[in-house]
């Protein structure tokens, strides 16, 4: 079956055609972080205008590069939700309206179930089940996977996400919107030895997360630095240093506690922040002490896109799941909990 992917849920519009035999035939991705860069964050009426704008072109966009014409898709999956309403209602009503001209099947994707799906772009997938580790810009979630839809919650975050408290803690360090490969690169020059941040609900059992104390604490040092005057470029790179150490080792300490509670030996991460070096290092390692092994997708699959969307959706609509015509959905709020195995899957 061949799939068209349809990503709108934030700030990038991703599109892709995935075909369940041959795998991923083109993607296409066009990125608005430059246009929201100025205001600090994603501006949602502007993010749904460039959507309309950048969707139909890049529909065409991969249709060229994978050499076919519209009338060859067989079914279209789109991101529902979670995420900002305007901009995935762009997606929705597009793929809806394309679905009914071509009369194939259409369907609404949990764009946390595409991200928990990236890896199996990969050469070498990883099979159920297995713990993940979605690791974005609005989640912070550890999931326990026997299959697709068959969703455990093993823990959450329980305030800010942690590309969240990535992404605040860039702003108060001065650096650009998405704060997450800024702050890693910045914490390239850092020394760990000069501060040590606290890993928040790491001294008790459980598998919550809790990252706006951390944010907290972020800012206390820096308006410390200030005042004594040592606020300079070394100071800040410490800082960012010190703040990813915390995050990561929170991270890696709550992904070991989740396999040895589970007893699973495959643990997947997705998602933007899963694009972080030093996490993937130390989960690495972790993972290896334990025979255990880590997946994650590509550096691109990692943050938002439209492979995820196509191959995710391609799963459920291979099983006969489909929108009803004129049932478009657009869903900010959705637990991914709340979804459920294809009927038969
Ligand atoms: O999955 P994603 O593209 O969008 C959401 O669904 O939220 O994730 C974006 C988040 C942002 O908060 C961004 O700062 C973070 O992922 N991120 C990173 C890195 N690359 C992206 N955080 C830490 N290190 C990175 N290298
Ligand atoms: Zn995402």
């Amino acid at each position: 079956m061949r799939v068209l992917g349809i990503e709108t849920s934030c700030d990038e519009t991703g599109v892709a055609i995935y075909d369940t035999d041959r795998g991923l035939l083109a993607d296409a991705l066009y990125s608005q972080v430059a246009m929201h860069a100025e205001f600090g964050g994603v501006v949602p009426e502007l993010a749904s205008r460039d959507h309309t704008r950048r969707l139909l072109p890049l529909i065409q966009q991969v249709l060229d590069e994978a050499g076919m014409a519209r009338t060859e898709l067989e079914a279209i999956a789109y991101t529902a939700g979670p995420g900002l309403v305007g901009a995935l209602m762009v997606g929705a009503s597009t793929a809806h309206g394309l679905a009914r001209a071509l009369g194939i099947p259409v369907l609404g994707v949990h764009h946390m179930e595409g991200h928990l799906m990236a890896p199996m772009l990969e050469a070498s997938p990883p099979a159920f089940p297995f713990v993940a580790l979605l690791v974005s810009g609005g989640h912070t979630q550890l999931v326990e996977v026997q299959g697709l839809g068959r969703y455990r919650l093993l823990g959450e975050s329980v305030d800010d996400a942690a590309g969240e408290a990535f992404d605040k803690t860039a702003k108060m360090l001065g650096l650009a919107y998405p704060g997450g490969p800024q702050v890693a690169r910045l914490a390239e020059t850092g020394d760990p030895g000069r501060f040590r941040f606290p890993r928040p609900m790491t001294d008790r059992p459980g598998l919550d997360f809790s990252f706006s104390g951390l944010k907290t604490h972020t800012l206390t040092t820096l308006r410390q630095l200030e005042r004594d005057g040592e606020l300079d470029e070394q100071a800040r790179a410490d800082v960012a240093r010190a703040f990813e150490e915390a995050v990561v080792e929170t991270l890696v300490i709550k992904c070991r506690r989740a396999l040895d509670d589970t007893g699973l030996k495959r643990l997947v991460m997705a998602g933007g922040v899963s694009a972080n070096t030093r996490l993937r290092e130390r989960l690495a390692h972790e993972a290896g002490k334990r025979n255990a092994r880590v997946y994650y997708p590509r550096g691109r699959f990692c943050t938002d896109n439209g492979a995820m969307i196509a191959l995710a959706g391609a799963l459920r609509l291979l099983a006969g799941e489909r929108d009803e015509v004129g049932s478009m959905k657009a869903v900010p709020r959705w637990p991914m909990e709340t979804l459920a195995a294809p009927a038969g899957g």
